[in-house]
């Protein structure tokens, strides 16, 4: 089996579509290996967007994602689980997602976009390592 990485983010677990967006990945045949629903401090947050560091968005992206609980999830699917979970995502910008993903369907912002997944195999096995470090 192989695993990534998902956060159904703050924005989320307050509009309740937690279940919707479990609801989609486990339809599509990806099952949930681990969950906790936390809020996500700042320290953790910069390790998750190191990549983001010292861009613009940065700041408004940590306070973002600690400003309340997130669902953080490890799921697990056959084959390139993180790909899976992408496509099911759509675009960063909820403006730009098609119809049929979760962004798409269910946002219309950059900051709220709702969920974040991996963007490849070694972040998923990175980003497990800071938030399920027993499985990592
Ligand atoms: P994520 O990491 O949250 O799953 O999203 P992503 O891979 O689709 O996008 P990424 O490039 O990693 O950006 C992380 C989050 O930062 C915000 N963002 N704002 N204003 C901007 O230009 C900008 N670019 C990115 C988005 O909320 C994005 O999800
Ligand atoms: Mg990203």
């Amino acid at each position: 089996m192989n695993r990534t990485l998902v956060i159904c983010k703050p924005d989320a677990v307050e509009r309740g579509l937690v279940g919707e967006i479990i609801g989609r990945l486990e339809r599509k045949g990806l099952t949930i290996a681990a969950a906790e629903l936390r809020t996500i401090d700042a320290d953790t947050a910069s390790q998750h967007y190191a990549e983001h560091q010292g861009k613009p968005f940065y700041d408004d992206l940590v306070s973002f994602i600690g400003r309340s609980p997130a669902m953080v999830m490890v799921v697990e699917g056959p084959e390139d689980t993180w790909k899976v979970v992408r496509t099911m995502m759509g675009a960063t910008n909820p403006l730009d997602a098609a119809p049929g993903t979760i962004r798409g369907d269910l946002a219309t912002e950059m900051g709220e976009n709702l969920i974040h997944g991996s963007d490849g195999p070694d972040s998923a096995a990175r980003e497990i390592g800071i938030f399920f470090p027993a499985l990592g």
